[in-house]
């Protein structure tokens, strides 16, 4: 039986529940995490907790328990799901508190969920194979991106217009054309040169954890990297394009707006550092 930690407790999702006043059902006042399980153990783990102080720290909210505290627990919770390929989920709200926009006073306890599921992989056969298609989007969201919050609606309509477009991403774009980011993925794209392209990190996307890796592996292996926004039309006509996460590591799109990108195959540079992250980040033999 699966399960959760809440508040203190390790309970089966059933017996799970958080209060109706919990700040982030009434408000999304709270912020998250997912942190892959490979061979049992956590990847890439100090960026994503490294990245959750900051979003605390930007919102005001306090840490539920000590940053080792947290650690133990969630090396608990998956101990305790016999997870060993899988995701880890930590939403921490303000807390529960009478239904008033302004922080509570005095402060209450942060809320702390934690949930592990199991996982096949990230990214199937299939889609390594073939890549994955992707379909662009306003983004319609607001100006702190960089913050990982809760508050996930115009990524729920985005991935629910991509899943009608049997796409597996949306990638949004802004005003001038750019794009911004997926859902819940980094956008990345390989000019003819064999040029690296991202979008630098600011408040307009979130700064992801494996994006951060793959670049670090990039410069390791010697391929140019342009940290620069590209247009839509620009991925059209690159050479490779992937998206990352860590739900997918690196996973190439081949398709844009129903269009093939480059040749339309899985780029050679994409497969290099989706295998250069599952060996030195995810401590997966070659
Ligand atoms: N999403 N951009 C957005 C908007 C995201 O939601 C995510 C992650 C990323 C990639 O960040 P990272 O490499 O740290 O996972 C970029 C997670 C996986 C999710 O919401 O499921």
């Amino acid at each position: 039986m699966a399960l959760a930690f809440v508040n203190g407790r390790y309970l089966p999702h059933a017996q799970a529940r958080v209060a109706v006043e919990d700040r982030g059902f009434q408000f999304a006042d709270g912020v998250y995490e997912v942190v892959a399980i490979v061979g049992g153990r956590l990847v890439d783990v100090d960026g994503h907790m490294d990245r959750l102080a900051r979003s605390l720290g930007e919102l005001r909210i306090a840490w539920p328990m000590s940053r080792p505290a947290l650690s133990l627990v969630m090396r608990e919770l998956i101990r305790r799901n016999g997870v060993t390929t899988g995701l880890i989920y930590l939403q921490i709200t303000r807390g529960a508190a009478p239904r008033d926009f302004k922080f509570p006073v005095p402060a209450v306890r942060p809320t702390l969920v934690m949930t592990v599921r199991r996982v096949a992989r990230f990214g199937s056969p299939a889609q390594l194979a073939d890549g994955v298609a992707v379909i662009t989007i306003p983004d319609i969201r607001w100006l702190r991106r960089d913050i990982k919050s809760v508050s996930l609606l115009p990524q729920v309509l985005g991935k629910q217009q991509a899943v009608e477009a049997a796409a597996f991403e949306a990638w949004m774009v802004d005003t001038d054309g750019l794009v911004t980011e997926g859902c819940s993925s980094n956008a990345w794209i390989v000019t003819a040169d064999g040029t690296l392209v991202t979008r630098p990190t600011d408040h307009l996307i979130l700064a992801g954890v494996t994006r951060g890796s793959l670049l670090r592996l990039a410069v390791e292996l010697g391929i140019a990297v342009d940290l620069r926004p590209f247009s839509v039309g620009e991925a059209r006509t690159a050479r490779e394009a992937f998206l990352s996460s860590a739900t997918t590591f690196a996973l190439p799109v081949t398709r844009l707006d129903d269009q093939p990108v480059g040749d339309g195959q899985p780029g050679d540079l994409t497969r290099r550092l989706r295998q250069a992250y599952l060996e030195a980040v995810c401590g997966v033999r070659p």
